[in-house]
């Protein structure tokens, strides 16, 4: 099951080599592309990534792509 699409874009994010980050997968999230904790009580959950290096990194926010947490060109499909 997917979430709701929270933009029909993705979201450019600098990541940290090292640095864990949790991608909101329910759409809910006032914080996107990440987690804020609005899937409590939903059957949601976020999806935990780590950064291997620093890198650009687009990550989902349409929530429909089959690569998450990050974008597959999906959002122009919604
Ligand atoms: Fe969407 Fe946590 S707020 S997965």
């Amino acid at each position: 099951m997917k979430g709701e699409v929270a933009a029909k874009v993705p979201a450019k994010v600098d990541v940290e080599a090292g640095k864990t980050y949790f991608w909101c997968a329910c759409g809910k999230s006032a914080n996107q592309p990440f987690c804020d904790g609005s899937h409590r009580g939903s059957e949601f959950a976020p999806m935990k990534w780590t950064a291997e290096e620093n890198a650009t990194k687009f990550f989902c926010q349409c929530k429909q792509s089959a690569n998450a947490p990050f974008c597959d060109g999906s959002h122009k499909a919604v």
